[in-house]
């Protein structure tokens, strides 16, 4: 271990915008341990020593208490400070609302609220100790409008940028910096995952470039703003506009672009 580098912890890097991070931190030299559920987090975490640093793997369920807690447990036990956190890991769930089974609404719940909650418990108490340290939430363009036929989605996401805003109140005077990063839709994995394949989302030129929201969201952390929007023009403008379009005119729009097809 090179004793002078920086730690960070990141939530649901085996893929996606958590390993575009992880390779960010890691370039600037920072140490990376990474979560994901599945075993691709071992092959991610040998990609990211390929660039010189240490990195730790962590596979478990996200959706449960004892898989937070457990990857909190695992990250502690390095006994080093960590000087970064990005609560990453998030799911989105296709589909009508009439349709989906209340089991995976709960469950992206516990994921995206109770999990980044749980997180941000530990890691603000470990930052509060040092007076010292970098939060990077993962919230969602998503946050500003409403979302049907994703429909528990947005407002989870919602939550995620409000309790970031709060948190970074709260946690600047003991020098804690706490960043939102909102992305529009994001050439990752995630659509697919959420079974949103046959909509407008399941298109890869609809989508930012998952490398470019990336360093966005770093250089916002690095810097030490409130929140940041991320991709390409287009989405920066959506959200200024989001601002100010009635809820009901957001939500039609959305629709269209969500509903199956
Ligand atoms: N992509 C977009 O369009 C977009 C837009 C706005 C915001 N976001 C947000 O960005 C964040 C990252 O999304 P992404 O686009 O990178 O998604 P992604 O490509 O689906 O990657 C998700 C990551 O989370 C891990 N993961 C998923 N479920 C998990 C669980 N139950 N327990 C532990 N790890 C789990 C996955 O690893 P395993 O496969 O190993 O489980 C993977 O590393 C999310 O919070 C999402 O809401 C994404």
């Amino acid at each position: 271990m090179n004793a002078n580098n920086k730690f960070v912890l990141i939530t649901g890097a085996s893929s996606g915008l958590g390993f575009e991070l992880a390779k960010l931190f890691a370039k600037d030299g920072y140490d990376v341990a990474m979560s994901g559920s599945s075993d691709r987090i071992f092959e991610s975490v040998k990609l990211i020593e390929q660039l010189g640093v240490e990195a730790y793997p962590y596979k478990a369920d996200a959706s449960t208490f004892d898989g937070v807690e457990g990857y909190w447990n695992f990250v502690e036990g390095k006994n080093r400070k960590i000087d970064a956190a990005v609560l990453n890991v998030g799911i989105s769930l296709g589909g009508a609302f009439l349709e989906n089974k209340l089991e995976d609404e709960l469950r992206l719940i516990d994921i995206n609220i109770s999990g980044t909650v749980h997180m941000a418990k530990r890691v603000a108490h470990h930052m509060a100790k040092n007076k010292s340290g970098d939060i990077l939430l993962v919230s969602s363009l998503s946050a500003t409008l409403p979302t049907p036929y994703e429909t528990v989605y947005g407002p989870s996401k919602a939550f995620g940028f409000m309790f970031a805003e709060a948190l970074r109140e709260e946690l600047k005077t003991k020098n804690i910096n706490v960043t939102a990063m909102l992305p529009g839709a994001t050439n990752t994995e995630f659509h697919h995952n959420a079974g949103m394949d046959n909509t407008f989302f399941g298109d890869e030129k609809n989508k930012n470039d998952k490398t470019i929201v990336a360093t966005q969201g770093y250089e916002a952390l690095k810097n030490k703003l409130d929140h940041v929007i991320c991709g390409d023009e287009k989405t920066k403008q959506e959200a200024k506009e989001n601002r100010t379009t009635p809820e009901a005119v957001k939500a039609a729009r959305h629709a269209q672009k969500a509903k199956p097809e």
